[in-house]
């Protein structure tokens, strides 16, 4: 058994486990969100959910969750889906790498279980892109195995429940969490307990105004009867995500079409079709610390540059543009955007590059700093006229 004394843990006996697991439970089966995942026991669409909701709001999934199920009802479905659908049926949802592994994942499943989900917490936790977090998840809710689902919401919990002196945001310290949540699961209803803790954490015990006077479970909270709801969960503040500048080039023809390019490399938003785009970093020496200098490229050099990677002549028309920002988790992109008329046709290159009619731009994923670019081109065009 977890050691609990070592980390200050003061574990509750049989009784009031047992009494813990009730009261949670009788508040959800009262007050639980009616979610369109919740009316299921596929796998494969609480997966989906799972992977869905692991960095976007329940309100937003809502809508992506029932397109990509209408359009890929199935792990062959998927298995099979190209590339463009793929991502279609995520654009606007970020965090794209999701949808890449549970594609990887669907194979797997192809290849080794036959085209269906595999039914114990080992082999569910084997698939690409599915942690111990999605894997409890999915054995608990889909085949009611008592695996615990420990992620920021059910620590933060766990935390108050037990005043635990550990960083939540540490790795290390999720074995933690996971032994507490292992003694407290019910057996006989993992999936709504799991879903209980979801539901609580996201509400009640939210991280910014939680309500503790509303908790169901306050009589069991220690830092509810300490007082110490303010300390607990102990974390140390986010690191700020590093700033990196762009020129994008919003480039039309005669014809009144868009110059787009597809993104060939592995980073962030591979695969996704973009205004061009150069970073104004590697305008500037690499030696050269990149933000001071990136604001102050002279506008000639950034057309310069342009020509180097796209064999194309442009007439340079407007700058007037908002700055576009888009926020990733670990990069904070600032966008300039500049308007050009091209006046001779393509000439061949190794960037993957196409003349889009606007009408036609549905057909591309794009992304959301793509979509903000165009926005601010057409806002930007509105105040022009
Ligand atoms: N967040 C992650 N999984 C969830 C679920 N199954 N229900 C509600 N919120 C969630």
């Amino acid at each position: 058994m977890f050691d609990f004394k070592k980390y200050g843990i003061d574990m509750w006996h049989q009784d009031k486990i047992e009494a813990f697991r009730k009261a949670l439970l009788q508040w959800y089966d009262e007050n639980k969100r009616d979610l369109p995942w919740r009316h299921t026991k596929d796998p494969y669409a609480i997966w989906v959910s799972e992977i869905m909701l692991q960095q976007t709001r329940v309100d937003t999934v809502k809508s992506y969750y029932e397109r990509f199920l209408y359009h890929l009802p199935t792990i062959r479905d998927l298995a099979e889906a190209p590339e463009e659908v793929i991502l279609k049926l995520w654009e606007g949802l970020g965090y794209y790498s999701r949808v890449r592994n549970m594609q990887k994942a669907a194979q797997q499943m192809v290849a080794d279980f036959g085209g269906a989900f595999p039914n114990t917490y080992t082999e569910i936790a084997s698939l690409k892109g599915i942690g111990p977090y999605t894997a409890g998840a999915i054995a608990s809710i889909a085949f009611d195995l008592p695996e615990p689902a420990v992620d920021g919401n059910v620590m933060r919990v766990m935390s108050r429940l037990f005043e635990v002196d550990y960083d939540i945001g540490v790795p290390g310290n999720r074995k933690i969490f996971q032994a507490i949540m292992e003694e407290l699961i019910d057996p006989a209803r993992p999936g709504d307990f799991n879903q209980a803790l979801m539901d609580l954490g996201s509400d009640i015990e939210a991280p910014v105004n939680p309500r503790p006077e509303d908790s169901p479970v306050k009589a069991f909270s220690a830092a509810y009867l300490n007082g110490t709801m303010d300390k607990y969960p102990i974390k140390a503040p986010k690191k700020k995500p590093l700033p990196v500048a762009y020129q994008a080039f919003i480039i039309r023809n005669e014809k009144n079409e868009f110059l787009l390019e597809k993104n060939q490399q592995s980073n962030l938003l591979a695969g996704f079709w973009s205004f061009p785009l150069l970073e104004k970093g590697s305008l500037v020496s690499p030696q050269v610390s990149l933000f001071e200098v990136a604001e102050d490229i002279p506008q000639m050099d950034i057309r310069k540059e342009f020509g180097k990677h796209y064999p194309l002549a442009v007439e340079w028309q407007s700058d007037e543009f908002s700055p576009v920002q888009h926020i990733f988790s670990h990069r904070k992109w600032q966008i300039e955007l500049l308007e050009g008329l091209a006046t001779n046709a393509l000439i061949p290159t190794d960037r993957e590059v196409q003349w889009v009619a606007v009408e036609d731009f549905h057909r591309y994923p794009f992304a959301k700093p793509q979509q903000k670019m165009w926005n601010s081109y057409l806002a930007g065009k509105q105040g022009l006229k």
